[in-house]
């Protein structure tokens, strides 16, 4: 495809310390050429014959393309960023940072934190919505590299020094600072509502299991350690279990396909959780039997293996 240079996303002139002319200069030369070059690599990808260039020049040629990418987008949100007061947060965005960083002070101090640890150095800082965990966050990027995957960012901030250097020299407090005071909170907000209607990436389907109740890894490892009386049954099937190594510190192995010779010996007043190798069969199929048998019964989402993965307390089979 083509890519089209974006008309400005902010008044310049409206602009307090950061003058019409610094952002023609950045806009025309650096925003401008990145489209320019992308276009140009873009081109050249599709010229080559992928099976008969050398995989390397492939591989350099797709990396380029995507710092030229990035650095477009980035820049155009960066424009985007401008031409507020710094000040005025709308209440949902004011709340939203206040839930995932303590407060709107102690964001603005991290956010200037990661600009100032970019002084004389390059690249991006960015306010980014990840979706997968519905919560906003800092982070410091190179052109190369910049995207969170699967994050949206809302808010950035251009650390080089064609960002600032033609006003500022190498001060980049005082840019930082103008940055700031400049910040259009409305837009960031406007940004931050089509960020939250996105959707988390998907687990695994599984329809049959679908309303079935689960804990994760972390919080039976949490409600275990708090010495709560909890019924741990590892039921992986009977060929995986032989050669396991290790089971979850607290669980006893029983074997699936005889539940109707052990389901006797279960405390009804004890809450049961199920686990399977990958969490994802065997532990639901046991957990709902047990659940029709009247046991608070719930599986361990991920399985043997995510437990293994947060490094949970197992003991060794003899
Ligand atoms: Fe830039």
């Amino acid at each position: 495809m083509t890519y089209r240079i974006a008309p400005l996303f902010c008044r310049p002139w409206t602009l307090n310390g950061i003058s019409p002319r610094l952002i023609e200069s950045h806009y025309e030369h650096i925003y401008g050429a990145a489209v320019r070059r992308l276009n140009a690599l873009c081109e050249e990808i599709k010229a080559l014959d992928p099976k008969s260039t050398r995989p390397q020049v492939i591989g350099r040629l797709h990396q380029e393309k995507a710092a030229l990418l990035n650095a477009t987008l980035l820049h155009e949100l960066y424009f985007a960023s401008l031409g507020g007061d710094g000040h005025a947060l709308p209440h949902s965005m004011a709340s939203a940072i206040a839930r995932d960083f303590g407060s709107v002070v102690r964001w603005r101090d991290e956010f200037v934190a990661l600009a100032e640890a970019l002084s004389g150095a390059a690249g991006w800082v960015i306010l980014t919505y990840v979706p997968r965990d519905g919560r906003l966050i800092n982070h410091g990027a190179a052109d190369a590299g910049a995207s969170m995957a699967g994050g949206i960012p809302i808010l950035a901030l251009d650390m080089y020094e064609h960002a600032y250097a033609l006003e500022y020299g190498p001060n980049a407090t005082a840019y930082i600072a103008a940055f700031m005071r400049n910040i259009d909170w409305s837009a960031v907000d406007a940004r931050y509502q089509d960020a939250v209607a996105m959707r988390p990436p998907r687990a695994l389907a599984q329809p049959e299991f679908g309303d079935l109740p689960s804990i994760a890894p972390e919080e039976l490892r949490e409600r275990l350690k708090a010495g709560e009386k909890l019924q741990v049954i590892d039921v992986l099937p009977r060929h995986y279990s032989a050669r396991a190594q290790d089971i979850v510190d607290g669980a006893v192995w029983r074997d699936p396909e005889r539940i109707d010779e052990w389901i006797g010996s279960l405390a009804k007043d004890e809450p049961v959780v199920t686990f399977c190798v990958y969490g994802v069969h065997i532990g639901c199929q046991v957990a709902g039997t047990l659940r029709q048998a009247g046991f608070d019964a719930r599986y361990m989402t991920g399985g043997h293996f995510a437990w293994k993965a947060i490094k949970g307390p197992v003991r060794l089979v003899e």
